[in-house]
C-alpha cells in the first residue's frame, strides 16, 4: 500500500495512493463518479511546472513564451497560462475569440496559420495583435489591402520555410521541409520582403519559423536558425529596420512512450547562441510541452471480449474523443485507475463503428474488467481539441485539478446540443 511513483514524466502529479490513481491529491475514481466518463482531467500544477521549467531554462535569453492554443484551447487552461505570464499563438478567428475571452490582450497574441481569411484579419487588427505571421505573397497582398481599408499599418512577420529535414515521429507533424505547404519558400523571402517594404499598410517586424513537433534536440532548430538568423541581417540591410522579433515556433518534445524529451538546457543554450547578436526578442510557441503531460482521458471499460484469439477491451471513449492513436499511430500509456491483479495483451478499442477506432493495439496492460476505469495518459495536448461528434457522440467533459480540488471546466455535450443548429423547417430559396 502507500505511495509509489509511476513515471518520470508524471512523477509529481500522477501516482497511486492506496491502489487508486491520483492526480495531484485528487483520486481519479472520484472525478469519474462525479463527472462521468469519458472525461479529460488536467493537472494545473503540471502546467505550472512545465511553464516554469521552460522560463527558468530560458532566463538568459530575451524572449516571450506564447502558448500554442491549438494544443488545448480550454478557457481555464488559457487563464492559468495567462496568469503565469504567457502569451498565445493562435491560428484562427475562433482561437482569437477564446484568447480574448481568457483575458489576453492584443500584445499577448501572435497570429499564425497558412489560410487566414479577410474577416479573421479584420478581427486580428481589431484586437491589435502583436503581429500577423504571413505565409505567402498572396496573403501579404490581402493583409495590406485589409489594413489599408482600415487606415492601419499591420505589424507582420514572415513565416519562412527554412527547408530543413526534421526527424519527427510522424510525417503529419513535420512542417519545415522543402515543398511543405507552410511558410514562404526560403528562396522567395527576399523578393517578398522587397514587396512588403514597398507596401504602405504593412510593417515587417520579424521572422518566424515552425519546424514540426516532437523535436527532442536543438539540432533541427540549429540547422534552421543557421539559415534564418543571417536573413534577419540581410533583410535589415534591405531596409527592413523594424525587425525586432524572431519567432522560432513550437515543437518541444515530451515523452509518451520512450521518446527523449527535449533537453531544455541544451535547447536554451542553443537559442542563446544562435540569437545572441541579433538584437531580437525571441518568441516561442510551445503547445504540447506545456500541456500534454498535464492531462489524462478517463474512460470506463464497457465490455471484454475475445475474437480470433485476441483479447479486446471495449471502452466508452472512442476515436471521436481521442483521435491521436488512429490518426498518427500515437502511443498513449493506459493504466487502470484502481489497480488490478494480472496482465493481459489486448486491443483497447472504442464504440465507434470503424476498425480504426482504437486507443492501443496489442498492448500489455492491466487485466481490467467491465466497469473498471482506465486513464489514458499524456492527453492534455491535441486531445479534446481534436474531438468530434462522429457517430453522433457528444464530446466529453473537461476537469481541472489543483492540489486537492477539482472543478468541471467544460460540461459534457448533451444530445440536444448535437442537433441544435440543424433546421427543422427548411427555408428554401429559389436559385
Ligand atoms: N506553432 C505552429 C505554427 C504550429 O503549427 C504548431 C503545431 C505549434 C506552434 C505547436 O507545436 P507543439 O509545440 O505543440 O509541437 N495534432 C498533432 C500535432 C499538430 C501540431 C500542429 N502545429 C498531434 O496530435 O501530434
Amino acid at each position: 500500500m502507500g505511495t509509489s511513483v509511476l513515471t518520470v514524466a508524471d512523477a509529481t502529479t500522477l501516482r497511486y495512493v492506496d491502489e487508486t490513481l491520483h492526480m495531484e491529491d485528487v483520486p481519479l475514481d472520484l472525478v469519474a463518479r462525479d463527472v462521468d466518463t469519458p472525461c479529460y482531467v488536467y493537472s494545473a500544477n503540471t502546467i505550472r511546472r512545465q511553464f516554469e521549467r521552460l522560463e527558468r531554462a530560458l532566463s538568459g535569453v530575451p524572449h516571450r513564451t506564447h502558448f500554442s492554443v491549438k494544443a488545448n484551447s480550454n478557457r481555464a487552461i488559457l487563464q492559468l497560462l495567462q496568469g503565469l505570464g504567457a502569451g498565445v499563438d493562435i491560428v484562427s478567428g475562433g482561437e482569437l475569440h477564446r484568447a480574448r475571452q481568457a483575458g489576453f490582450t492584443g500584445r499577448d497574441i501572435v497570429f499564425s496559420g497558412v489560410g487566414k481569411t479577410a474577416p479573421e484579419l479584420h478581427a486580428a487588427l481589431d484586437a491589435s495583435v502583436l503581429f500577423i505571421n504571413v505565409e505567402s505573397e498572396a496573403e501579404l497582398h490581402l493583409v495590406n489591402e485589409v489594413a489599408g481599408q482600415r487606415g492601419q499599418v499591420a505589424p507582420i512577420t514572415f513565416r519562412v520555410n527554412p527547408e530543413v529535414t526534421v526527424d519527427s515521429p510522424h510525417e503529419y507533424i513535420r512542417t519545415g521541409e522543402k515543398g511543405h505547404k507552410f511558410g514562404i519558400p526560403f528562396d522567395d523571402v527576399e523578393h517578398v520582403a522587397r514587396l512588403a517594404l514597398s507596401m504602405p499598410h504593412v510593417r515587417l517586424v520579424g521572422l518566424d519559423m515552425h519546424l514540426g513537433s516532437q523535436l527532442s534536440t536543438f539540432q533541427p532548430y540549429a540547422a534552421a536558425l543557421d539559415r534564418i538568423a543571417p536573413m534577419v541581417r540581410s533583410l535589415r540591410a534591405l531596409g527592413a529596420d523594424a525587425i525586432e522579433y524572431l519567432d522560432i515556433g513550437g515543437g518541444l518534445a515530451v515523452t509518451y512512450d520512450e521518446e527523449r524529451p527535449i533537453d531544455l538546457e541544451q535547447f536554451a543554450e542553443g537559442v542563446a547562441r544562435a540569437t545572441r547578436d541579433l538584437g531580437v526578442l525571441v518568441i516561442l510557441e510551445p503547445g504540447r510541452f506545456l500541456v500534454a503531460e498535464s492531462g489524462v482521458l478517463l474512460t470506463r471499460v464497457l465490455y471484454r471480449k475475445r475474437s480470433g484469439g485476441k483479447d479486446y477491451i471495449i471502452t466508452d471513449a472512442g476515436m471521436n474523443d481521442l483521435i491521436r492513436p488512429s490518426l498518427y499511430d500515437a502511443y498513449h500509456r493506459i493504466e487502470a485507475v484502481t489497480r488490478v491483479a494480472g496482465e493481459v495483451v489486448a486491443d483497447v478499442v472504442g464504440p465507434v463503428c470503424e476498425s480504426g477506432d482504437f486507443m492501443a493495439l496489442d498492448r500489455r496492460m492491466a487485466d481490467v474488467a467491465s466497469g473498471d476505469l482506465l486513464a489514458v495518459h499524456a492527453t492534455g495536448a491535441y486531445g479534446y481539441v481534436m474531438a468530434s461528434n462522429y457517430n453522433s457522440r457528444p464530446r466529453p467533459a473537461e476537469v481541472l485539478v489543483d492540489r486537492d480540488r477539482f472543478a468541471l471546466v467544460t460540461e459534457r455535450e448533451r444530445i440536444e446540443d448535437l442537433v441544435r443548429r440543424e433546421q427543422t423547417v427548411l427555408q428554401w430559396r429559389s436559385a
